[in-house]
């Protein structure tokens, strides 16, 4: 961390409680996934999250409502000003020295807070696939932070680490639906993967009778993505390499549709989930809770009402 940064942060109260109780106690942090303003300021009143993720595709979502008011520059200006912790903003170039300019302006215009994390895509490209990775590792010389985004296996996760990126972010969702794509399964984005079931339907396939006739008989049928069955199982993967040799790059785990990978990702003891504003919500929720919440007020006597009068 740059040593201005941290005479920042010791010089506010608020901000020197947080970070020293980071430094001691590793906690999962939680950014929202998201361009909306209006939902990035729900989100902070809440406050359990602690920075922003957001794409081309979120931000072309979110400036909809708010082209004939305001400049897409103070729009994303208005963004940074808004969240305490890091915002993530992604360049649009597809070589280095496109990626390397981009990001330089995104730094200069709005890291006034100190809070711009540059995004990286890993690989734009079959024919020039380390753009990306020369683009991070210049650019985290210069001090900048990056995020390499679009990562969808461990080894680009490697990659990313190996060049010094700030933050990697694996896309959960995205392996979901490529493997599920690939296996004919039907599903709406936001739905829960069983992906252990795919992992026990292969087992039996192969239990079953001769394994060598049944491993022939399914050959052509790949039920996992080059090994891993699911995103939580890249995420999974990266969390052990990064373990294994203490890499500093922060994993985000992106790309999250519900509150159940959620878990599943939390338990694997990621650094960072940027979780989308419904499935934040999707967390809280329980029909249990509510009906307990009804319960509780309807049986509140009048006695104990009064207390608070
Ligand atoms: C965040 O870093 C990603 O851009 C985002 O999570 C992608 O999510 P999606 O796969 O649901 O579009």
């Amino acid at each position: 961390m740059p040593k201005l940064a941290i005479m920042l942060i010791i010089s506010q109260a608020h901000l020197r409680k947080k970070y020293l109780f980071n430094i001691y106690f590793k906690i999962m942090k939680i950014f929202i996934d998201t361009a909306d303003i209006d939902e990035i300021r729900g989100a902070k009143k809440w406050g359990v999250v602690d920075g922003v993720t957001t794409n081309p595709t979120l931000i072309k979502i979110a400036f909809e409502k708010f082209r004939n008011k305001m400049s897409m520059e103070d729009y994303i200006k208005e963004i940074c000003k808004i969240v305490d912790g890091p915002v993530s903003l992604e360049v649009k170039g597809f070589k280095e020295e496109e990626m390397i300019k981009e990001a330089r302006i995104l730094n200069e215009k709005f890291n006034e807070k100190n809070n711009v994390v540059i995004k990286i895509p890993i690989c734009t490209s079959p024919e020039e696939p380390f753009e990306g990775i020369k683009a991070i590792k210049t650019l985290e010389e210069e001090g900048i932070k990056t995020n390499a985004t679009l990562v969808m296996s461990p080894t680009q996760a490697l990659l990313v680490a190996k060049a010094g990126a700030s933050y990697v972010s694996p896309f959960v969702g995205r392996i979901d639906d490529y493997i599920r794509d690939k296996l004919g399964i039907k599903y709406g984005k936001w739905d829960y993967y069983d992906y252990s079931m795919v992992r026990k339907i292969e087992e039996r396939m192969l239990e079953a009778g001769n394994i060598l006739e049944a491993y022939k008989k399914n050959a052509g049928i790949n039920y996992s993505d080059n090994g891993l069955y699911s995103g939580v199982d890249m995420v999974k993967s990266i969390v052990n390499i990064y373990r294994a040799y203490k890499f500093k790059t922060r994993i985000i785990a992106a790309s999250i549709r519900n509150a159940r990978q959620v878990r599943e990702i939390a338990e694997l003891g990621v650094d960072i989930a940027t979780i989308p504003f419904s499935v934040l919500k999707e967390m809280i929720i329980h029909q249990k809770t509510e009906e307990g919440v009804k319960k509780f007020f309807e049986d509140t006597v009048e006695e104990y009402k009064k207390i608070f009068m």
